[in-house]
């Protein structure tokens, strides 16, 4: 039996990167996942995959900043699975800029998608959880919430808001028996990550020498920490922020 057997989860972002793994991994841990991703064509496909090599899997086109696409993906979970246990609000963009160059249509695009996005989707699962016996909501922030560099200031302050966002949830979903925590990757070899430098191979990344640990993260190296998080296994954990940087935060400079 695996760790999410008889459980239903809803991951956002799952076309590619952290989300895929994720939704990889919960497959193969018995959970039934329902994928959802802008790419709508690409987030189908590795539903698809996950199906034919035996795990449960479906996916919508979502676009995780709009009301109505986010009440769809989730009714389309319930209609398919049942009740919803474990949301993974994983789904984020950047636009890479100083901060007096963004409009203000990038600015507040990067907000809706890495911040308001939470409040949309926690605000329809906490009901479903609080009325079958809890559940587990898992937010993806970033290690820029400690520790950042110039150029990528919205998705900075959004990654901040979504630790504080965390602890806020967590008082008031507690009652209702859903643990709400937060993870802060590093660097991972993600499109997102690798695109933005010109995608040079992982070991010739510029930041691996910052890397106390002297690599830079594979995507399922967070999806466990997610399955974690997830499960029950980590029933005595709300409100936490938990590092999976390689020790990239902890220098001095
Ligand atoms: N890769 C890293 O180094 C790193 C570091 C820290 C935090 N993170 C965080 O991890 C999470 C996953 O990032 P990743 O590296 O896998 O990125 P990625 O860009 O490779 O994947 C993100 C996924 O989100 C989807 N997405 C983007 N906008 C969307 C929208 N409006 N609606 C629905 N889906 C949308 C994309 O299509 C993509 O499939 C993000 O929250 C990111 O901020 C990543």
């Amino acid at each position: 039996m695996g760790a999410l057997t008889g459980k239903v989860a809803i991951v956002t972002g799952a076309a590619q990167g952290i989300g895929q793994a994720t939704a990889e991994r919960f497959a193969r841990e018995g959970a039934q996942v329902m994928l959802g991703d802008i790419q709508g064509e690409a987030v189908e496909q590795l539903a698809a995959r996950i199906t034919a090599s035996g795990g449960k899997a479906t996916a919508a086109r979502c676009d995780v900043a709009s009301e109505s696409d986010v009440d769809a993906l989730i009714q389309r979970a319930l209609e398919a699975f049942g009740p919803v246990n474990i949301l993974v609000n994983n789904a984020a963009t950047a636009i890479y800029r100083l901060l007096h160059e963004y409009t203000q249509a990038e600015w507040d695009q990067v907000i809706a998608v890495n911040l308001r996005s939470l409040y949309l989707t926690s605000r329809r699962c906490i009901p479903i959880m609080a009325e079958y016996g809890g559940g587990s909501i898992v937010h993806i922030a970033s290690a820029h919430a400690r520790a950042t560099a110039p150029g990528n200031t919205p998705y900075v302050a959004t990654k901040g808001a979504v630790v504080s966002l965390t602890r806020a949830m967590a008082l008031e979903c507690a009652p209702h028996r859903i643990r709400v925590n937060c993870i802060l990757p590093g660097a991972i070899e993600t499109p997102m990550l690798m695109e933005n430098w010109g995608d040079v191979p992982a070991d010739q990344h510029p930041l691996v020498p910052r890397i106390p640990l002297g690599r830079i993260g594979k995507p399922d190296e967070i999806a466990r920490v997610v399955q974690f998080l997830a499960s029950d296994e980590s029933s005595y954990m709300t409100g936490s922020e938990v590092l999976v940087d390689g020790g990239l935060t902890a220098h001095f400079d």
